[in-house]
């Protein structure tokens, strides 16, 4: 969703505005724009709908000559996604100018105030009345900028993160957070914020992450100072170190960001199991939950959006299986406002989000710790809004993950839940020490297992053909692979476009077979496991009505190659609850394949977004 970049400093702010820009590219946007503080004294803005690079060619042509400006990517909420709705907006004096990143849910009674009271707006978005509330707040605020954002943010109600220039305070940019994620940081003299950590990279591994009700002041000379709410200095600020290299957000040689995420699966699970697996079983020293507490827990709720939901419904069969607990999987967007969720006084809640910024997610998991549960999150994004307002974490380290569609971050969550579900067994005693080894040695089989699905990937390369001519498709397996189906299912639809059904095998009979005829595709996740039999027969019930099958099959099923048209071989696995993890590399292969086909930019699917941080 929308992307915040801001510098302040010696050098032309535009380059490291616009490359900041193509870096938050991924989180998901339709309209772009930058406003720079000239020597002249005057703000120059450039902005369109669509693509960062049409913004880049339009500045070439523009005055964007200074050293201090913001610049920003929008994810349209309010108003369609135009050239005038895109940010910066700027006040009727046009001297003042704001990026925003969430939802002023107040905008219609404050624009219909600061309309009586005279001020013109151009766009139709909430953001504007920053701008002009700021204008208002700055006649008084005697020359200090981040006072006039303090008194133009108090009356908003809803969501934010804000940066702001005003042309008669040169060189400052002011920014505030409330809600929505905002980083800053100093470095080489200058000053910078950002939405997040990826655009700062480049020039620190130390960034400063706002809290809610705090502000920033950045000064020319690369001074950032941080205040509260009430204009208090906040003297030590929360601060993260980025653990990974710039280039780890680069394409390396790779076609797409998808490609080489999905190519860095087997190094992601490594990372995580050598970090936390050891002779005494596994060690998860940031859930911040002592042995007895863990041992007490007698329920679990796990919430999450998106592919973290389907991380989900894995965790919850590893949980059950191996630490006895029950488990309540729920969407976040569903379970903030359920009115019948039962929290007992051991109840842990794990929330899963690979950003850590998911909006729904974190309102699910504020309710849930009002309400007295504990709350884990599981997440790729260290100092993420979900690690700092939960009271423990587990970081998945799948490193930055740059495609709108996830897929490391999808299968290294897995992962991290298996391993607090074998560490919930051993504080519980459901598993021995010996036990919860041997599971751990079959999750270090998983990355080697990985490496031969992608050696495979010519097979769905040629299974893509049977998506030629389709405007839909059908996704189907049982048990624990129910799941992966869903996975692909929305895979390919996320990225390609293709309408695709994802359902349990065993109950196609009531519905979705109606939807079957000749050369439809079926992809059917049927791995050498306990209910691999019952899947067989749904696959003959689709041939039966001239299905095409495109089957995820365990080396050797000779009867599945058959009936399938395509088979994606999977290697035998020591434990079928691990199946989901090395099976849906498959799928998501096959989706970017399929996606390619249809001429689709994988990497940045349209009306998606990388990072939803809106309800
Ligand atoms: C968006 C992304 C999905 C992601 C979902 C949840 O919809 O496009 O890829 O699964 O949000 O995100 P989270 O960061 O909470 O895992």
């Amino acid at each position: 969703m929308c992307g915040i970049v801001a510098y302040t400093g010696q050098d032309q702010a535009a380059p490291f505005l616009l490359k900041g820009l193509a870096t938050l590219e991924y989180r998901g946007y339709d309209s772009a724009g930058v406003e720079v503080m000239g020597a002249d004294g005057a703000l120059h803005g450039v902005k369109c709908a669509g693509k960062v690079k049409v913004l880049v060619d339009r500045c070439r042509t523009a005055n964007l000559v200074g050293t201090c400006g913001i610049a920003h990517t929008r994810w349209a909420t309010h108003g369609a996604p135009t050239e005038t709705n895109a940010h910066p907006h700027r006040d009727c004096s046009g001297r003042i100018a704001v990026v925003h990143n969430g939802i002023v849910e107040n905008f219609r009674e404050l624009r219909a105030e600061l309309e009586a009271r005279g001020h013109a707006f151009e766009s139709e978005t909430d953001t504007e009345v920053i701008a002009h509330l700021v204008e208002e707040a700055w006649a008084d605020a005697a020359g200090d900028l981040v006072a006039a954002l303090r008194v133009a943010t108090g009356h908003l109600q809803g969501s934010w993160a804000v940066a702001c220039i005003c042309a008669d305070a040169p060189g400052q940019v002011a920014v505030a957070r409330n809600g929505s994620p905002l980083v800053v940081a100093s470095a080489g003299g200058a000053a910078y914020a950002a939405s997040d950590i990826t655009p700062l990279a480049s020039v620190t591994s130390n960034v400063i992450t706002l809290e809610n009700g705090q502000f920033a002041l950045l000064g020319p000379d690369g001074t950032v100072a941080v205040s509260d709410e009430a204009g208090a200095p906040v003297d030590e600020p929360s601060r993260v170190t980025i653990d990974w290299d710039a280039s780890a957000a680069t394409l390396g040689g790779f076609a797409d960001f998808m490609a080489k995420e999905i190519a860095e699966q087997p190094e992601a699970i490594e990372r995580l199991l050598a970090q936390h697996v050891g002779d005494g079983g596994v060690a998860l020293d940031k859930l911040r939950l002592t042995n007895d507490e863990l041992a007490a827990v007698d329920k679990v709720y796990l919430i999450a959006c998106g592919t973290s939901y389907h991380v989900s419904l894995i965790a919850r069969t590893m949980i059950q299986t191996w630490a006895k607990v029950p488990v309540v999987c729920d969407y976040a967007s569903e379970f903030i406002y359920e009115q019948d969720v039962l929290v007992t006084d051991n109840t842990l809640c794990v929330i899963i989000s690979q950003s850590g910024e998911t909006a729904d997610t974190l309102a699910a998991a504020r309710r849930i710790r009002k309400m007295g549960a504990k709350v884990l999150a599981v997440t790729n994004v260290l100092g993420s809004t979900a690690e700092r307002e939960s009271d423990g974490v587990l970081y998945v380290q799948a490193g930055p993950e740059v495609c709108v569609a996830s897929t490391k971050a999808y299968t290294a969550q897995m992962v991290a839940c298996a391993l607090f579900a074998l560490r919930l067994a051993q504080a519980n005693g459901a598993l021995g020490l010996d036990e919860v080894r041997a599971h751990c040695a079959d999750l270090a089989l998983i990355p080697d297992k990985i490496r031969e699905v992608l050696a495979r990937e010519e097979q769905d390369r040629l299974a893509a053909n049977a998506f030629r001519e389709a405007s839909s498709s059908l996704y189907l397996g049982r048990g624990v692979n129910s799941t992966t189906a869903y996975e692909g299912a929305l895979k390919i639809k996320e990225i390609s476009y293709l309408h695709a059904e994802a359902y349990p095998a065993g109950e196609m009979k009531h519905g979705p077979i109606a939807l079957l005829e000749k050369g439809f595709p079926v992809v059917v996740v049927v791995p050498s496991d306990s209910v691999r039999d019952k899947t067989v027969s749904n696959i003959q019930e689709c041939l039966a009505r001239g299905a095409s099958i495109i089957a995820v099959a365990t080396d050797g099923d000779e009867k599945v190659a058959q009936l399938a048209k395509h088979v994606l071989w999977i290697p035998e696995m020591p434990d079928e609850m691990l199946v989901p993890i090395v099976a849906v590399v498959h799928l998501q292969i096959l989706a970017r394949y399929v996606a390619l086909a249809r001429g689709c930019d994988v990497d940045k699917p349209r009306n998606l977004a990388k990072s939803v941080t809106v309800e």
